[in-house]
């Protein structure tokens, strides 16, 4: 799987929590919680593969590209990755995609658990 389609699966995944959680309602207490630790698990695993893996990689392959700080998520999808794209190409991002995918299975679930929580 090409990298930049698994991160932005991730980030639809995390939309479709978000939208669980709205019409869930008032009262439905046990099923927030359960919305808000998978929304925890889904990002931290996310957060993960993107720091140790896609964003070194993007700042090797596609270096003219990273100037900037990030400021959303909507960002990054919109400018950000497709310019990582263009310099990176797709056989480049399939490999990457790969590394990714299985580094997913066995990423932290804990936010603790990732390099930037204790840094
Ligand atoms: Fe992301």
């Amino acid at each position: 799987m090409d990298a930049i389609v698994l991160l932005k699966e991730d980030h639809k995944t995390v939309e479709k929590l978000f939208k669980q959680f709205e019409q869930a309602g008032p009262d439905a207490h046990r099923t927030k919680q359960k919305i808000v630790a998978q929304v925890v698990e889904e990002l931290t695993a996310h957060t993960y593969i993107e720091e140790t893996i896609f964003y070194p990689a993007a700042r090797a392959g596609a270096p003219d590209t990273t100037g900037h700080i990030l400021e959303s998520v909507e960002e990054e999808e919109k400018d950000w990755f497709p310019q990582v794209r263009r310099s990176m190409g797709r056989n480049r991002l399939q490999e990457l995609g790969e590394e990714m995918a299985e580094a997913k299975g066995e990423a932290p679930r804990d936010p603790l658990g990732i390099p930037s929580a204790s840094s």
